[in-house]
This record gives structure tokens, sequence and C-alpha cells, in this order.
């Protein structure tokens, strides 16, 4: 039974408002009565996240709130009249009173910071305002990078409708294993990652008139990489413009940088948001976010919901989780729209988050850090910020001050909103940072070396960075691409390094991929790498199916190892015709299977210039095992007494429980990846033999370090069973 607020007598309708105004909503209050409703006796529901209110984030000024969006009358709006709205909202944009200031100073100076609230308008109308202004005459492209895909895909989709054209014609955009351009493309968005390889092709970007670097305060690894090279380019490509746009105060580093170059202010629009924090920590946010959005949903005023969390896993079980008890629910709530949103979501279902929310309904947009900055879904008033982000190897608090404001910030766009934190008020104060650490200090650098390095830079040490990374992260990277034999004993790229470079994945990936020549089996390596790149969402498992979902998992395993299960499953998805009836029977996501398939074609497309020929291994796994094993001998472990240490570093790591050798607990094995949850966890690995490494990596290992200190015993089993997990 649901416990009133303040009073035994104060009851429905006045304990809401009271409660609303207050909002402090101490309990989940239900505008309803609750009796004989089973689902919340039997506590399967946890009813409520206490907040406090601790101030307010005002805007710079509070102006009117923009007039609603459509839906307004019953017959469909005319060609005419679409095209009409479409430009009074471009019209309605913060950059666009500036539109002839902005173009006069791009005139006037090679350099440009652009520094401009989001959803100010810089990613979709600037680059338009250049189209118009002519800069994409006589077949001159304008680039404009994004350090996200989904932003890239979702950004150019929408100037492609403000200009009226189709997507892929004069404005496209281009991402890893996706091209949407053509001839055509003058307007071209894509990842800081895709242009720093468009260096490869075209050192000195001639094609191209102005390249914006958007997003610049994420500080991505590619986009600081992108910095030092386009700021030489600049140098002797005085007719090149650059544009640099950040969402934040920051800018004054980038203007430092490219020698003082100026900053252009857009005047931000923004409403006061409402800031409110747990009184206590949630131990489970994932939960207490589910909690806390029905919360919103049932006390609050009309206004759409953001949610972030940090990855694809989360987001869905989210999204399920709130699906669910809304189902529950039924009748007794108004319509809420779950719609999630991260990087590898099939586009029709990412444009789904910008429709207008239908009259009556309740949007909640589910989203990761993407939604912080890179993209602006119109008519959000609430934010929902369990204070979590992912940095590429694990979660961790967003642990920044500025990442925080942000995300508060998307409150209070359209109208004053609430910023509803699942952290307490003293955790935003004493123990997050005030700003990111830039990617490039924090990250390996393998990648970027051997791009660097093919680009004839060699000297890495005096590289124009604008936050140089650590010595020895940039060592580490050099020694790697030694043992790799992507480079010499000298530092200089190999032929086979060369190779690597064209190939737009990990040094260790593509290397296996070249390994696959030797050991006759790229048919089977291709299949292989594909599958890694959308690893991790191949299976899917409902909840009322878990038994059947497992099953079905197994009957893909392969004596061998993760590799050969990935293998099995692409395998016989291939023989069903790429089936989605199959994946549907079989539990396997029809999503990432197709996504692999594509990466697969891409990466065939390439073996010719890496002149790897296609070939199959027969079903002989072992050379299968082997050429990965050439790639990834890197990331070895052995079991010991006390369970698996790593060869080189010794550092005690773990199988993860979904990997088919979870139990088996092979001697020798290798991983594709670690990631540290509760432990550091093994993820895909892969049963090999010593042996194999002597063969494939003479120069790395030597005899004496793979023997096995106490061969003949080894104890069954270490760790626990999947059952005693759970
Ligand atoms: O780059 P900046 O954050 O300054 O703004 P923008 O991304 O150019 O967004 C300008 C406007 O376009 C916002 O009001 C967005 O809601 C809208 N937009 C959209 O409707 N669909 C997209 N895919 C991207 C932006
Ligand atoms: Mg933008």
């Amino acid at each position: 039974r649901v416990h009133f607020g303040p009073g035994p007598q104060a009851e429905g309708r006045e304990v809401f408002r009271a409660l609303d105004s207050a909002l402090a909503a101490p309990f989940f209050v239900l505008p309803f009565p609750v009796g004989g409703g089973s689902d919340w006796e039997g506590g399967i529901f946890r009813l409520h996240v206490s907040f406090s209110r601790r101030g307010r984030e005002a805007g710079p000024e509070a102006r009117a709130p923009l007039s609603p969006q459509e839906p307004s009358g019953p017959p469909p709006p005319t060609q005419a009249q679409q095209k009409e709205s479409i430009q009074a909202v471009r019209r309605s944009l913060p950059v666009f009173p500036f539109r002839e200031e902005l173009l006069a100073a791009i005139a006037d100076h090679q350099v440009l910071i652009i520094e401009g609230e989001t959803g100010s308008g810089k990613t979709t109308q600037i680059p338009q305002y250049l189209f118009e202004e002519g800069y994409t005459k006589k077949g001159m492209k304008i680039a404009c990078t994004q350090p996200r895909r989904v932003a890239a895909m979702s950004v150019a989709a929408r100037v492609a409708r403000e200009m009226g054209v189709k997507l892929g014609n004069e404005v496209g955009y281009s991402i890893r294993f996706e091209d949407c351009t053509s001839e055509r493309t003058v307007l071209r968005y894509m990842t800081d990652g895709m242009l720093l390889r468009e260096f490869l092709s075209e050192p000195d970007l001639a094609s191209y008139s102005v390249v914006m670097v958007d997003e610049a305060h994420e500080r991505t690894l590619h986009t600081d990489i992108l910095f030092g090279l386009i700021k030489d380019v600049a140098r002797f490509r005085p007719e090149l413009k650059v544009l640099v746009a950040s969402a934040t105060l920051d800018t004054a580093r980038f203007s430092t940088f490219f020698d003082d170059a100026p900053v252009f202010r857009i005047p931000g629009r923004r409403f006061p948001v409402d800031i409110f924090y747990t009184k206590a920590p949630e131990a489970d946010y994932l939960e207490a976010c589910v909690v806390s959005v029905l919360q919103i949903h049932v006390t609050q005023p009309p206004g759409d919901i953001l949610v972030f969390l940090t990855g694809q896993e989360e987001i869905e079980a989210a999204c399920e989780m709130l699906q669910d008890r809304c189902r529950r629910l039924g009748s007794k709530i108004r319509e809420l729209l779950v719609l999630p949103i991260y990087a590898n979501l099939p586009s029709d279902m990412q444009a789904r988050i910008f429709q207008p929310t239908p009259p009556g309904a309740r949007k909640v947009v589910v989203a990761t850090n993407i939604a912080e900055t890179s993209l602006t879904i119109e008519g959000i008033i609430y934010v929902l910020d369990p204070g979590f982000c992912k940095q590429k190897r694990n979660k961790q608090p967003t642990s920044f001050q500025i990442s925080s404001n942000q995300r508060a910030g998307r409150a209070g766009r359209v109208a004053a909103g609430k910023c509803f934190r699942l952290y307490t008020a003293w955790a935003y104060q004493h123990e997050l940072e005030e700003t990111t650490v830039p990617e490039i200090q924090r990250t390996s650098l393998g990648n970027v070396v051997l791009l660097l390095k093919s680009l004839g830079i060699h000297d890495l040490m005096h590289f124009d960075f604008l936050d140089p990374p650590p010595y020895e992260t940039l060592l580490l990277a050099l020694e790697q691409l030694y043992a790799l034999g992507a480079l010499n004993h000298l530092g200089e790229l190999t032929t086979s390094g060369r190779k690597m470079a064209e190939l737009p994945v990990d040094p260790m990936l593509s290397k296996m991929i070249l390994a696959s020549e030797k050991y006759s089996c790229s048919e089977e390596i291709l299949t292989v790498a594909a599958m890694l790149s959308v690893n991790n969402s191949i299976f899917y498992r409902p909840k009322d199916k878990v038994v059947h979902a497992d099953n079905a998992r197994v009957n893909f395993f392969l004596p061998g190892g993760d590799h050969l299960v990935l293998l099995n499953v692409y395998t016989q998805w291939a023989e069903s015709g790429y089936s989605s009836q199959w994946c549907y029977e079989n539990f396997v996501q029809f999503r990432s299977m197709r996504r692999a398939r594509d990466v697969r074609e891409q990466l065939e497309g390439l073996l010719e210039r890496v002149e790897v020929g296609l070939s199959s291994c027969q079903g002989d796994y072992i050379r299968v095992r082997k050429a990965i094993t050439a790639g990834y001998f890197y990331h070895t472990a052995r079991l010991t007494r006390s369970g698996y240490r790593t060869v080189k570093q010794q550092q005690t790591v773990f199988i993860h429980p979904n990997s088919s050798l979870f139990e088996e607990q092979p001697r020798w094995l290798l991983y594709h990846e670690l990631v540290l949850t509760t432990k550091e966890f093994m993820r895909q690995v892969l049963e090999i033999e010593s042996s194999w490494l002597l063969e494939v990596a003479p120069h790395y290992y030597k005899a004496k370090e793979l023997e096995d200190p106490h061969s003949k015993k080894m104890p069954k089993k270490i760790g626990k069973t999947r059952e005693e997990l759970g």
C-alpha cells in the first residue's frame, strides 16, 4: 500500500499537488487509487526515489518558449507548407541572426573557433550557410566531423531534409564501414576517425575548401590528432578554412593552439533548470532510474524525459523494464513512449526519437552521452542523470562537473526544466572533477601511431599535440606495433605495417587478417573479424525465455573457444540465407548479424589492397586459431594455481561467465579484450597452445617463459561454476 505524504487527511490530488510543488516527492505518488493492485502490494516495484532540491541553473536569460511544434491540424501539410515550416525552424535557431556576421568572420580569418550552446544550430546550419555562400563551387567539399557515428548519420539526414535533397547526394555521411556519399556529395558529415583516414589518400585535403571540427570540446583521440594535422595543412594551404566548433566555454585552449585564432560566440538561449539530488547514494542506479522515470511520468506536468545511461546493454535493459512496468500499470497511467538511442541502433529507429510526441503522451528517450551535446531532441523538460558514463574500457562516474552540467542543460531548451541527479549533492561537489581528461591521455594509441607513421610523421614526441599523451603510453604503442611487426627496430613502418594501416581496424585485428593469408583461412578470419566488431550484442536473452536462450547459445559452442562460436553462428546464419526467422529462433540479434555482414563485405573489399587472397580452412580450425593468435599473442593468459594470469604483465584476470570456455578452464588462452566490471574479465577467449606463440611471435616470446612450471597436475576447476555464480 502506498503511504501518502504530509498527513493522513490529505488525499489524492491535494497531496499530489503539494508534492509536486515541493517536488521533493518523497514517495512515488500515484494519482489514482491503488487498492487491489496486487502488483503494488506484492512489492514487485520499488516505489520511490527521494530527491531533494538544490539550486537552479539559470541560463543567460530566459526568453519565451518556442512556439510548440506540430501537430496542429488534421490535414497533412502540403509540400510547400512543409518546406516553409522547415525554413521557419531554421530561422528560429540562435545561430541564424548571426549568419552574415559569421560568414564575414570566416571570410576574414583562416581559422575560427565557434562557441555556442548545444542546439544553437552549429552542426546543421553552418555547413549549409557555407554551401549557400558558394564554398562548394568548383567541386570543392566541406567536411564536418563528429566524434560519434550516430551523430554523423542523424545530422546528415536532418540537413539533407532541410535542403530537400536525397541523403547521399549533395549531403552525405561517412562512418567506419558505412559510406553514404557519392561523387556529388559536397557536404560531408563524417566521424573524426574517417577524416583522419582521408589524410591517407589525400594528405593535404586538397578537395576540401572547409574543414569543420565539430564537438571539439569532447576531446576524443581522433579529434585531438586532427587538430595537429589540420594546423599543419592550414599552414601551406592558406585558402583552406578551418572551423573548430565547441559547445562549452573552454574555447581559449583551441584559440591558443591555433595561433590565437578569434573566437566567435553565438549567444545561448537557455531556460532555468532546477536541480534535484538524491538524499542518499543509490545502490542500483538502473532500478532507481526506472522508478524515477515512472515517478516523473506520474507526478510531473507534460514534457519529455531524457535519461542518460552508459551503453546499449544497459539502455535495452532499462527500456525493457520501463515497458514492462508500463504494461502492468496499463491504463492507470498515460501513455509513455520509450525510445532508446545508442550507436548501433538502426537509423529508422534512431529517427523515431526526433518525431514529435503525440498529444496526451509522454516520451522518454534513453540515451548514451551522445545526447549530452551531439544530439538535440526538442521538447525535453526533464533530465535524469545517474551520473555514469562509459569511458573506453569501463564504466565510471561521469566524474566531470562539466558533463553533469551539460546533461542538466538539456532540460532547459524549450522551457524551464528539471534535472534529477541520482547522486547526492555532496558527491557532485566532492567526487566529480571539473573537466574531462582528454582521451589521448587515457587510451591506447596503437591505431593512431600506425596512422601517423603511415602519414610520414616519424617524430611523434614532437608532434603538435594540443595535450601530449603520456610518454609511457606512446612508448607502449610503439612497442606493440614493433611486436606486431608493423614497425622495424628503427621505428620505421614495415611493408606489413603499411598494409595494417590500410585496414580501418585495430592493429591486432589487422594483423590477424594479414596472417590469414599464411594459414589459408581468410574467409573464416574475415567472419571472425566482422563478428568481433559487433561484439557483445550477438545473443539476446529475453527474461521470460532465459532457459531457451541459454540452450540456443550453448548449441553454438565449438571446442576451441568463443571466436569459433562466433564463426559458427555466422556460418549457420549464412546457410539459412541470412534469414531473420533463423535469428529469431536461435535467440540471435538479427540487427547485429546484418551489421556483421556489412562489415565483412567491407573488409573483404579491402583484402586485395593488402594482398590477401580468399581462402578457406575447410574445417581445419587449428589454422583459424593460429591466425587469430598471430594477431592477439599480446593478449594471452595462462592458468596458474591461483587462477588466470596474463603472460607478460602477470595481471590476475578471469574468464567471463558468458564464455564457452568458462567451465573448461584451458591452460593457455588468448582474449579479445578485458572488461573491468566487478573483476577484470576476459571477453571472447580462445584456447591456444603455448607452442603456437613461439610459432607466430618468436621475437616476442622466449621458450623459457612458456614452460609450465607445474606441468602435470592442475586443479580441475578454479573459480566458481556458472551455477554457483547464479
Ligand atoms: O550543433 P548544435 O548543437 O549547435 O545544433 P544542431 O545540432 O545544429 O541543432 C539545431 C536544431 O536542429 C536543434 O533544434 C535540433 O533539434 C534540430 N535537429 C534535428 O531535428 N534532428 C537532428 N538529427 C539534428 C538536429
Ligand atoms: Mg552540434
